[in-house]
């Protein structure tokens, strides 16, 4: 679980991770458990989500439904009020990305259902969650296709570029109450990311110099940093977790 050290950063608080019953989300929501944390999952599946929470034990519960759904956001919040009358942090972590190919090959129904899910309703999450009595720190996940051009997945790269500004946005609105930040993962073993590298893993992390491609805790480290009173002074930012892929060295 990547707690060796045995922290105990989210004691007697709650967080509510979005998209988190597998990959990264849930890796996430495992970490802030491991940690002393009470735990709100979401994600579209309702059975995926109950496995997860049995794995998590009784600091975790969970409401299914789309993350660009306000009837769903306002359950979920509802839910968080009954259960736990508070909520410290929020996990952006929801992200799309349903079409491959160019630009101008684009659906224009794709793009604006990206844009949704992966924009505004980051920000209405937050919103929401503001309104809820968000009270310390927020975290969004981006992607490293929001750093540079992302050939075949350009618009979800947009998409993460204006997750990664959105977060500058809120960082500066909301201090100094309230932390924003971001992470930005190159490629994790994930079933999102899976047509990336199935098949072809060792030539896919040739391109990493820490030579292996991400996994999901090794994203869950760097959100709990983000989120906990360690990083208490660190807003605004987005940190890069992509094994070294962007040194660019001239070899
Ligand atoms: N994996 C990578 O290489 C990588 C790299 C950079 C950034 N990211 C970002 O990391 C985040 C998590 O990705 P992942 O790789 O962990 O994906 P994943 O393993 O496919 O998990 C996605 C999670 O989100 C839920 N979900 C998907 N669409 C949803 C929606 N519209 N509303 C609510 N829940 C939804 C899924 O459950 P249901 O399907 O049941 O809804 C699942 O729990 C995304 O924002 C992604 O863009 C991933």
């Amino acid at each position: 679980m990547g707690n060796d050290a045995g922290l105990r950063r989210f004691a007697g608080t709650v967080s509510l991770v979005t998209g988190a019953s597998r990959g990264i989300g849930f890796a996430i929501a495992e970490r802030i458990v491991a940690e002393g944390g009470e735990v709100v999952l979401t994600a579209r599946t309702a059975e995926a989500l109950t496995e997860a929470v049995e794995q998590l034990g009784p600091a975790a519960s969970a409401v299914a439904g789309r993350a660009d759904d306000a009837d769903h956001r306002a359950e979920v919040f509802a839910h968080i009020a009954r259960a736990h009358g508070r909520l410290d942090h929020l996990v952006n972590n929801t992200g799309i990305n349903p079409v491959y190919g160019t630009l101008a090959a684009l659906d224009v129904a794709a793009a604006r259902k990206i844009l949704e899910v992966n924009v505004l309703a980051t920000l209405e999450w937050t919103r929401a969650a503001l309104t809820a009595g968000l009270a310390r720190s927020i975290v969004n996940v981006a992607s490293v296709a929001g750093q540079g051009a992302s050939p075949g997945i350009a618009l979800y790269g947009v998409s993460k570029a204006a997750v990664i500004n959105l977060t500058l946005q809120l960082a500066d609105e909301l201090a100094p109450g309230i932390r924003v930040n971001a992470v930005a993962p190159a490629v994790i073993k994930t079933d999102f990311a899976r047509a990336l590298f199935e098949g072809r893993e060792s030539e896919v992390s040739a391109a990493y110099p820490l030579a292996r491609l991400g996994v999901p805790a090794d994203v869950a480290g760097p959100v709990a940093f983000l989120l906990s009173e360690d990083a208490a002074w660190i807003t605004g930012q987005t940190i890069t977790i992509d094994g070294g892929a962007g040194i660019g060295g001239l070899a």
